[in-house]
């Protein structure tokens, strides 16, 4: 079957009253590609979607709520390491460079910055395209001397800088711990992109969320008014545009824990009832309990993650943490040139 960009509506009847809902799959606004990703995922023996399909508008907004949770430390832990050690970091960085903001999404970690780091060009990087656009458009007006440049990339596709960023002083910007999203080995081979497309003279100035008492990271992936669980849910509301699925959210609930031998925390979506589900090109039965994985959020060490940063061709040369050592913001220079 051939996906076009907009999929047909299929209708599908019920087979009786007493066989599991079956709604039927709405228009997919992704494309061919962007379903297939989807269908592969939720086809698999345990069912998968990739957490890049948490972000559009309203998932951002969440995501934007969420760092302003309680529970949910690494933002401000990190704006407080910032706020404490900016200084030393400009003098890592040094002036005049092309900041490129990996995930810029509303572009205030960055901005924050401005003062201390004074780049010269400003480069946010996000995939979602209206979100950043805004932000740009409102940083320009902030700080007129600074160039502002956005790209709408997908950060899980190689990474491939056009030619209007130029690459003396090259200083990309990856706060927030979004690196925990990736697998380590994914991590290293999206660190050495990144390696490779800094100059000899530049670095990478990067936040990573430490290894910490369990029931820290518990509460913060399940904060007590649902906004987590509203931001995990959102994303079958995302399926449902992208590849016209028919989820019903109310049908799911969501599930976020540590798991100690991966070091990692795991957001999961869960059926609450035996339930299909059709999508453009695909349908699938899930059996009450049964779970979508969602997202990982590995938590490292300082030395775990600066051997990941070596084996990617960077050379630590900064590393601030909060006093309770909850979160590091690391800097690393091309480690040759
Ligand atoms: C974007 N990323 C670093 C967040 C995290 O903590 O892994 C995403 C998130 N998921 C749930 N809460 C926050």
């Amino acid at each position: 079957m051939t996906l076009s960009r907009t999929a047909a509506i299929r209708v599908v009847a019920p087979e009786s009253s007493s066989t599991p809902a079956r709604l039927a799959a709405g228009v997919a606004h992704g494309d061919a590609a962007t379903i297939a990703d989807i269908s592969a995922g939720l086809l698999a023996p345990q069912a998968s979607v990739s957490p890049k399909y948490f972000y559009d508008s309203l998932g951002s907004h969440l995501f934007e709520a969420i760092c302003e949770l309680p529970e949910y430390y690494p933002t401000r832990t990190e704006a407080a390491i910032f706020a404490r050690h900016g200084a030393d970091m400009a003098a890592s960085v040094g002036p005049d460079a092309t900041l490129i903001d990996l995930g810029a999404g509303n572009c205030a970690k960055a901005a924050s910055l401005f003062p201390l780091l004074q780049p010269r060009q400003y480069v946010p990087v996000d995939i979602s395209g209206d979100f950043l656009q805004r932000a740009a458009a409102q940083l320009r007006q902030r700080f007129p001397a600074i160039e502002v440049t956005p790209l709408v990339m997908d950060l899980s596709q190689p990474l491939a800088l056009p030619r209007s960023v130029p690459v003396p002083r090259r200083q990309f910007f990856y706060p927030g711990s979004s690196i925990g999203n990736f697998t380590p080995h994914a991590a290293v081979a999206f660190l050495r992109q990144v390696r490779e497309n800094v100059g000899a003279d530049g670095g990478l100035l990067i936040g990573v969320d430490l290894v910490k008492d369990p029931t820290v990271l518990d509460a913060a992936y399940d904060d007590a008014i649902g906004v987590t669980a509203a931001f995990n849910l959102n994303l079958l509301r995302h399926l449902n545009h992208l590849a016209g699925a028919n989820f019903e959210p109310a049908q799911w609930r969501h599930v976020a824990f540590f798991n100690d031998a991966e070091s990692r925390i795991e957001m999961h979506l869960e059926a609450r009832g035996a339930l299909t589900v059709q999508w453009c090109g695909g349908e699938r039965a899930f059996a009450q309990g049964e779970r979508i994985h969602t997202e990982n959020s590995y938590k490292y060490t300082v030395q775990g993650f600066s051997r990941l940063l070596a084996d990617a061709g960077f050379r630590v040369d900064g590393i601030w943490t909060d006093d309770a050592r909850w979160f590091a913001v690391m800097h690393a220079a091309a480690a040759y040139a």
